[in-house]
């Protein structure tokens, strides 16, 4: 049972995946203060709960997230954006969850919403998801890495397109750019991302962890340094007894039972 109580997402812990389910349905799920606040504390939870080796964040059937709530941000100040660091310490403690993180989006995903979703290690999309980076149309531009993540993961044509126009990318474009790893019907999606982060949760969470750790790294460095990192992290793999039965596992044509060791 999940002890904490949250008014804006909630939080479902079963079969070792932790479903975070963002739960704003009045406002298309904006990214209030509170709920990133929620959802931060959630994320840091999961993260260090024992029972927990992969997480989902989804939304509602109609919006993942529309954004960052206008209305909280509407009437603040320079001085107020600037000395609060508006979203910022949320930007940084996303990066630092080390379990695998899906993002399961169906309908909109907007200014904020697109930029938690593309914080996410990956996104499986339904054929209803609509990404964009709107924030133009506010007079201000994207504020969590919509300016980033987005150019890394479609390349600059795109992301200027969609930052400067505003306009939002279907499913389809969204598959056929990168953005998304999988598009499926919207009946489908959960059952498909549950299934997703339960085949994670059967691998060694030191292997997993240590993948996404060396695929992060391409973000951050040079090929030869990166592939040097990968390279490293992939011998220290062998001092595991994971490793030992996995390889075991194989040459026995048995299923390998990994515990974190
Ligand atoms: C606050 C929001 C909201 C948002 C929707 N709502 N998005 N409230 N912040 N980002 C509220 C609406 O005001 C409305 O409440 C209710 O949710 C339903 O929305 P509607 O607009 O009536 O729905 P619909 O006509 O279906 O249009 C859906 C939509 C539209 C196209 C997604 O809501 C929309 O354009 N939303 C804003 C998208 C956006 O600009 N996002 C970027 C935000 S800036 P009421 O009470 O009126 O019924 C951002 C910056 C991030 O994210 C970086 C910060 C550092």
């Amino acid at each position: 049972a999940w002890i904490m109580a949250f008014e804006t997402i909630i939080v479902d812990i079963e079969d070792h995946v932790a479903l975070i389910k963002l739960n704003r349905p009045d406002a298309l799920n904006a990214l209030s203060q509170q709920l990133i606040g929620e959802l931060q504390e959630a994320l840091e939870s999961a993260d260090a709960n024992d029972k927990v080796r992969c997480i989902v964040i989804t939304g509602s059937e109609k919006a993942f997230a529309a954004g960052a709530d206008i209305k909280e941000m509407s009437t603040m100040s320079f001085a107020e954006v600037n000395l609060s660091n508006l979203f910022a310490d949320f930007g940084d403690r996303i990066q630092e969850i080390r379990k695998p993180v899906i993002a399961a989006v169906s309908g909109y995903a907007l200014g904020g919403g697109c930029e938690l979703a593309m914080a996410c290690d990956f996104i499986i999309a339904s054929e209803t998801a609509k990404f964009g980076q709107p924030e133009i149309n506010l007079g201000v531009i994207a504020g969590i890495g919509g300016s980033q993540r987005l150019t890394r993961a479609v390349g600059k044509a795109k992301s200027m397109d969609m930052n400067l126009t505003g306009r939002f990318m279907d499913a389809a474009e969204a598959e056929r750019s990168g953005l998304v790893s999988r598009v499926v019907p919207a009946k489908k999606l959960m059952e498909e991302a549950m299934s997703a982060a339960q085949k994670i949760a059967e691998k060694s969470l030191i292997a997993s962890r240590t993948a996404k750790e060396a695929v992060n790294r391409s973000f951050e460095t040079t090929l030869r340094e990166g592939l040097l990192f990968e390279r490293r992290a992939f011998h220290s793999l062998f001092a595991t007894e994971d490793q030992k039965e996995g390889m075991a596992a194989f040459a026995e044509k048995r299923e390998p039972q990994f515990r974190d060791r």
